[in-house]
C-alpha cells in the first residue's frame, strides 16, 4: 500500500526561482536562505519520496489569465507538467513527470468521498510548484527525483475555500493515499504563504510574528490553525496571506500528532514571509 512519508510546507516566492534560475544564490543575505533550506534538501535524500503531492494555487497560467475559470479545487491527470510560462518564458527546470495511475484513483477516491474535484489532464505548472521543487531539491538537477501530482487550490478570486474545507480534504486526501494498493512513498507539499500582500494600499504587508504563532497552532492545534477565517487570515497577513490555506490541506493529511522535524523563515524575501516547515507523524 501506498504510505504517507511526510507533509511539507513552503512559500513558493518566484524571486527565489529567479535567483536560482541566474546562479545569484551568494552574498550573505541568499547564504543564510540557501543554508536554512539545507535539511529540507536533506530530510528529501533520506527519506526519498517516490511521489511528491504539491498542494498550490495557480497564479492564473491556466484557467485564464482573466479568470475565465475560477475553479475551488482541482488534480493534475496528466503523464507529465511542463514548467508553466508566466510572461518571462518557461523556466529552464525539469518537467514534472506525473502518476496517471496514482491521479485516477485519488480523483476516483476524493469523488466518492463528496469532494468535486476539477480534473485536469493538460497542466502546466507555476511557481507554486517549480519554485518549492527546486527548494526541495536543487537547482542543477536533470530531472526530479520523484513522480509529481499537482492540485491545486483556487485562492486568487474571491470566494476562497475555507481552511476548514481544505483540512477536510486533506483529510480525504489521506484516505486515498493510503487506499492506492502499489508500495509507494509518499509526500505531501502544502506551499504558498505565508503572510504577504501583493497590490493595493497594503501590499508589502508582513506579520511575522503573527505567522510563527500560527504555525505553532498548525503543529500543536491544529483544529485551531484551521479555523482562522479568511478574513482573519487577510486582516493579520494581507490578501495572500489567504495561501496559508494550502499549508491547512497538507496538515489535514497529516495525524493530528506530528514532530516538527524542522522550522524556518527568512523575511522579507520578495514581498513574503518565506516560510519552511516539515512535518512527521509521530508513528
Ligand atoms: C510573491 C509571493 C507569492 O506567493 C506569489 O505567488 C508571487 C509573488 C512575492 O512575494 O513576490
Ligand atoms: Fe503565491
Amino acid at each position: 500500500m501506498a504510505k504517507l512519508i511526510g507533509g511539507i510546507g513552503t512559500s513558493h516566492i518566484p524571486t527565489i526561482g529567479m535567483v536560482m534560475d541566474s546562479d545569484q544564490m551568494k552574498g550573505e543575505y541568499w547564504e543564510r536562505f540557501a543554508n536554512g533550506i539545507v535539511p529540507a534538501r536533506e530530510w528529501m535524500k533520506k527519506n526519498k519520496p517516490d511521489v511528491c503531492i504539491v498542494v498550490y494555487n495557480d497564479h492564473g497560467s491556466n484557467f485564464g489569465i482573466t479568470l475565465q475559470n475560477v475553479i475551488p479545487f482541482g488534480l493534475g491527470m496528466a503523464k507529465e507538467y511542463k514548467p508553466a510560462d508566466e510572461g518571462f518564458g518557461r523556466r529552464q527546470v525539469p518537467t514534472c513527470k506525473g502518476n496517471q495511475e496514482l491521479s485516477a484513483h485519488i480523483a476516483n477516491s476524493l469523488l466518492l468521498d463528496e469532494f468535486d474535484i476539477v480534473q485536469s489532464h493538460e497542466l502546466d505548472v507555476d511557481h507554486g510548484v517549480t519554485v518549492p521543487l527546486s527548494i526541495l531539491f536543487g537547482e542543477d538537477v536533470k530531472q526530479w527525483p520523484c513522480e509529481v501530482i499537482p492540485l491545486y487550490v483556487g485562492v486568487i478570486q474571491y470566494p476562497q475555500p475555507s481552511g476548514n474545507r481544505c483540512y477536510n480534504l486533506g483529510k480525504s486526501l489521506r484516505k486515498a493515499i493510503e487506499s492506492f494498493p502499489k508500495d509507494l512513498k509518499v509526500a505531501v507539499l502544502g506551499t504558498g504563504g505565508l503572510s504577504h500582500q501583493l497590490q493595493g494600499e497594503r501590499a508589502g504587508l508582513i506579520n511575522a510574528e503573527y505567522d510563527s504563532k500560527w504555525l505553532d497552532k498548525l503543529v500543536h492545534e491544529p483544529l485551531k490553525a484551521k479555523d482562522v477565517s479568511l478574513v482573519e487570515f487577510i486582516r493579520e497577513t494581507g490578501s495572500e496571506g489567504a495561501e496559508a490555506v494550502m499549508w491547512i490541506l497538507m496538515r489535514g493529511v497529516m495525524d493530528e500528532e506530528v514532530n516538527e522535524v524542522y522550522r524556518f523563515m527568512h523575511s522579507p524575501v520578495s514581498n513574503t514571509n518565506y516560510s519552511l516547515m516539515i512535518l512527521e507523524n509521530k508513528n
